[in-house]
């Protein structure tokens, strides 16, 4: 793998202009701080918009921008006033934000959102085709580019594309609200990765593609027409080691070098050595609870009276978003209640809340990390939230409790913290209390071990382990291309066929020669596969066989007037051109009255699913049952079969939404391999989509031509896409 390209909606740095002189200030939020201290190991740029509105800029300017980006190794995206407001405030932050968030009641559905987020999209896009270079790879984060990740793959489809989504991905029930949904997920679907921070937001993302696209999912594969779409969790870490470090330096700093903000500090634990600070850090979001969080310590100020005077709540919000209306909302919000808690504890000696609403430097925020006792971090929801992970690294001498909320990503790996439900006021208030009065070896044991799963777990293994998984799809995606029937083959394939005297051609029926259609009885052969299959009759070297799962009479009644062979029921029946049926297997139906019972209460509580009877099976199809339901179903189902067959001559069959369950001892190599006996036939072509024809593609003689429909792995030599690939295949052939 050579370079691998980020593009994100806002670069590591923002670009601040005053007096004509260019300044590049670190961007905040969960992305930049992490990706920063990685990007520049994998050789590529960042692409992205550098904060500020093109419209004032000039050209000269815009050069000199560009170029001092460039030594940062970024590459600008700019927008408009008018982009901004519609693409960025707009559809990324009150459109996706609050759905993804779920704060449906936030959601602005407007068209000329959604128009200007494609057309920015479109744009980032394009600088990214334009960075592309042959063997690059490319890296795409975050909401504000859903999009992005199919833009770029349509038009250069051998680039592999990553995708990490750093926010939560919403359950199904919430996610359809969206009108565009399904824009979306075919824009992420772009990606040959997709990586959420955890297994949630992943099962959550694939109830949505199974729901809205019907693509078939299996362990964490998505399949879709011509491509394997991975999909997994990597919980994004922090650069460790530079927040401990930075922890521990701050402190032997000599006393002129020390920071204002940690003099006073020192000054405040030298006046009141028993006082406590509760930190609360973030960005001015609602999603961050931060009004919840008020109330939370203004009650715990009321449950615990005796800690009046004693304890400070340091509160810094980075402003964000600050032209949006529920963050302008929110900003007065927290003011209000700042000034109500501070106006109800308070005394000239005691401030309960110390309130910043600004970025502070790095240097800082360690200062605030390695000096507070409590850590106060109560998102109502939060893809990850880092700067727990940040208060942890920066606790050297591994005292502190962070008090963390459940909705937060961030919980599933910190299980020693104390969980709170943020919407709980009075758990939280408690949860304070217990934090203060934890004594020294309870902190010191559960901040170990949150401080060794941390620090393995940093930032640097996460994006390895998203970078490895990209090689890994690459190779899956490889495999799979090599067996997809190129003109090489097929002209290999055309030349035998042309020289062949007397030819066999298998042919299996529903997703090969037809596609699916919800009603199995629906999927009768159209006028174009008429005339195909009349084309191949032509030929008298030609034998031809349907052989299919069907029972006889659909069949028979679909192909009549052909001179085609019919093997039926997996390879149970035989009917030769002009023949009667024959059985081909000692096939036996005793055991239906057993296993009849069992699939019909699947019936009952599966609505949509049905059972189909032929003559030596039974089969319960759920394809028009609701899909996730279907496939849990299935399982179960597949699961009490094993148990009830055990010890008969019995067999489960897992074909495309459909489990049947059929006699022993026959298959369609079995069928296959009788029909041929006794015959010479110098060519034999088989094409199958189903585990069904897997049978066939094994049993066939080794010299067989063997063709699977779809990317799933096989036993068959060569791949085809799809039941248009197989007409056209059929038709060339007959040339
Ligand atoms: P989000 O990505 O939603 O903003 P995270 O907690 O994941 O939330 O990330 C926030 C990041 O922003 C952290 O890396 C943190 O250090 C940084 N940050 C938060 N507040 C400030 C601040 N006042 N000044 C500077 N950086 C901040
Ligand atoms: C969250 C998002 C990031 C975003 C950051 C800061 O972490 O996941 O994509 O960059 O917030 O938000 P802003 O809108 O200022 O970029």
């Amino acid at each position: 793998m050579n370079r691998i390209h980020i593009v994100s909606n806002r670069l590591p740095v923002n670009i601040n202009i005053e007096n004509d002189i260019i300044e590049l200030i670190p961007s905040v939020g969960g992305l930049a701080t992490g990706m920063r201290s990685v990007y520049k190991e994998y050789n590529g740029k960042w692409i992205g918009w550098p904060g500020l509105p093109s419209d004032d800029l000039d050209e000269e300017l815009t050069g000199r921008i560009e170029q001092k980006l460039i030594e940062e190794d970024c590459v600008p995206v700019h927008l408009s006033k008018q982009e901004i407001d519609l693409y960025y405030d707009g559809f990324s932050n009150r459109t996706i934000w609050p759905l993804f968030h779920y704060f449906a009641q936030f959601i602005d559905y407007d068209h000329e959102l959604w128009d200007a987020f494609v057309s920015v999209n479109q744009k980032f896009a394009d600088k990214a085709l334009e960075t592309l270079e042959e063997g690059d790879t490319i890296w795409i984060h975050d909401y504000q580019l859903l999009l992005v990740p199919e833009m770029i793959k349509s038009k250069k489809p051998d680039v592999t594309v990553g995708f990490f989504l750093h926010i939560p991905f919403p359950s199904f029930e919430v996610f359809r609200i969206l009108p565009w949904r399904k824009e979306l997920i075919q824009g992420m679907l772009g990606a040959d990765l997709i990586g959420f921070h955890t297994f949630d937001y992943q099962r959550h993302f694939c109830s949505s593609v199974r729901r809205l696209m019907g693509y078939e999912i299996s362990f964490n594969q998505i399949h879709i027409e011509d491509r394997i779409i991975l999909v997994d969790s990597f919980p994004m870490g922090i650069d460790y080691n530079k927040f401990r470090d930075a922890s521990t330096q701050i402190f032997q700093r000599p006393l002129q070098e020390k920071s204002e903000l940690h003099r006073e500090l020192e000054k405040y634990f030298l006046i009141s050595p028993n006082r406590k600070l509760i930190l609360s850090i973030d960005r001015m979001d609602y999603s961050k609870g931060i009004p919840n969080r008020l109330r939370a310590f203004s009650r715990f100020l009321e449950d615990y009276p005796e800690f009046i005077g004693k304890v400070t709540l340091i509160m810094l919000a980075v402003p964000s978003r600050g032209t949006v209306e529920q963050y302008i909302n929110l900003k007065r919000e927290v003011d209000e209640l700042v000034g109500t808690v501070n106006g109800k504890f308070g005394s000239i000696n005691y401030t309960p809340v110390w309130y910043f609403y600004r970025s502070l430097p790095f240097e800082n925020l360690i200062e605030l990390y390695s000096s507070c006792d409590v850590a106060l971090v109560t998102p109502v929801r939060d893809g990850m939230n880092l700067v727990a992970k940040e208060y942890v690294a920066s606790r050297t001498n591994s005292t502190g409790v962070i008090i963390l909320s459940e909705m937060a990503g961030v919980a599933k790996e910190m299980g020693e913290a104390i969980i709170i439900n943020p919407n709980n006021t009075k758990e939280i208030a408690d949860a304070i209390n217990q934090a203060l009065i934890m004594p020294l070896d309870e902190q010191r044991e559960r901040m170990s071990f949150l401080q060794d799963r941390i620090k393995r777990y940093d930032v640097f293994k996460w994006s390895s382990e998203f970078v490895k998984s990209l090689k890994k799809v690459e190779k899956i995606q490889n495999s799979f291309y090599a067996k997809k029937i190129n003109s090489k083959i097929m002209d290999k394939l055309t030349a035998k066929y042309k020289s062949a005297e007397k030819r066999s051609i298998f042919l299996d029926y529903d997703g090969t020669l037809a596609g699916f259609k919800t009603n199995p009885n629906d999927a009768k052969p159209n006028a174009e596969l008429h005339e195909i299959l009349y084309k191949l009759e032509e030929d008298p070297r030609n034998v031809i066989t349907i052989i299919s799962g069907r029972d006889r009479d659909s069949l028979e009644k679909w192909f009549e007037g052909h001179k085609i062979n019919l093997i039926v029921e997996h390879g149970v029946w035989l009917r030769k051109y002009q023949k009667e049926w024959k059985m081909l297997s000692n096939a036996s139906d005793v055991w239906k009255p057993n296993i009849r019972p069992t699939l019909e209460t699947f019936v009952d509580q599966t609505p949509g699913s049905f059972i189909e009877e032929k003559n030596y099976s039974l089969v319960w199809h759920f394809r028009k049952a609701e899909p996730e339901q279907g496939e849990l179903r299935a399982n179960e189902l597949r699961d009490e079969l094993t148990t009830m067959i055990a010890n008969h001559n019995l067999e489960i069959l897992e074909g495309n939404k459909v489990i049947e369950v059929k006699s022993g001892g026959i298959n369609k190599g079995i069928a296959a391999m009788q029909f041929l006996k006794n015959q010479n036939f110098d060519f034999i072509l088989a094409i199958g989509d189903d585990w069904t024809d897997e049978y066939m593609f094994r049993e066939l003689p080794e010299s067989a031509h063997t063709i699977k429909v779809g990317l799933k792995n096989t036993a068959a030599k060569y791949k085809v896409e799809s039941v248009a690939s197989v007409r056209k295949l059929l038709l060339d052939l007959t040339k």
